[in-house]
């Protein structure tokens, strides 16, 4: 499948304006509930990165919690537009970048955090490693993305939902064929076992990985040596 970083660029800036809208229709608001725990589990000390911010959820979700400003780093003009006219966003400072080579120092995050966008990245094993290189030794890795669940019955509602709702509506709200791209690149997608092992290797020394409801999507924790 193709994921050069050009036609992922305008991919999502063409479902920009809508983004958030469908975000939380589709998952009917439990997205909310997910990014909230990610913040809870990587309990950051620290200064806070959150790459692929889109229009900066998570960031906000970080910035609220820890009453400090968040930076949130992505590469689709668009998408950072429409997050910074959000008021829930007024505390991330949005910073254009890729992820695949942040403008930002190495080990000066407590946590740096990705929430569905490690999966867009053209070189998975490059995109972790350049999330590992900016975290401070000893901080944390917090990857938050869909998952193929364990049971046959999520399974197969997870198909349904990938396969046939999500595209169906996705595409005809934003009047785009990014939604069926979205599906193929979470059935395309990595087991949580592959994941944690590559972001081990990418030079997390301890990954604990949180399956969230039923398994259709996992919380990656790895703490940087
Ligand atoms: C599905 S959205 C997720 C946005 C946000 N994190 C959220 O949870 O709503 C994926 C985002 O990743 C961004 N992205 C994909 N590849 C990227 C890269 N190489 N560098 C920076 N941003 C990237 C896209 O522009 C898009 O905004």
């Amino acid at each position: 499948m193709r994921k050069d970083g050009a036609t992922i660029q305008a991919m999502f800036g063409d479902i920009a304006p809508r983004y958030d809208l469908l975000n939380h229709l589709l998952s009917l608001n439990i997205d909310k509930r997910w990014r909230r725990r990610t913040v809870k589990l990587s309990a950051p000390q620290g200064p806070v990165l959150d790459v692929c911010t889109g229009t900066g959820d998570l960031a906000a979700e970080f910035a609220r919690a820890t009453n400090r400003k968040v930076v949130g780093v992505d590469f689709c003009g668009p998408m950072l537009v429409h997050g910074r006219e959000k008021k829930s966003c007024r505390d991330v400072h949005f910073v254009r970048g890729d992820a695949l080579a942040l403008p930002l120092p190495s080990d000066a995050y407590d946590v740096v955090s990705v929430a569905f966008g490690i999966r867009n990245v053209a070189d998975l094993d490059a995109g972790l490693r350049e999330l590992v290189r900016v975290t401070k030794p000893g901080g944390r890795v917090a990857v938050l993305e869909f998952t193929m669940p364990p049971s046959r019955m999520w399974r197969a509602m997870y198909g349904f939902y990938f396969g046939r709702v999500l595209p169906f509506v996705g595409n005809v709200v934003t009047r785009s064929k990014a939604y069926t791209y979205l599906n193929k690149s979470v059935m395309e997608w990595t087991t949580k076992e592959e994941l944690a092992r590559r972001l081990k290797e990418a030079g997390c020394e301890k990954v604990d990985v949180h399956p969230l409801t039923g398994g259709v999507a996992a919380i990656h924790l790895g703490t940087k040596s």
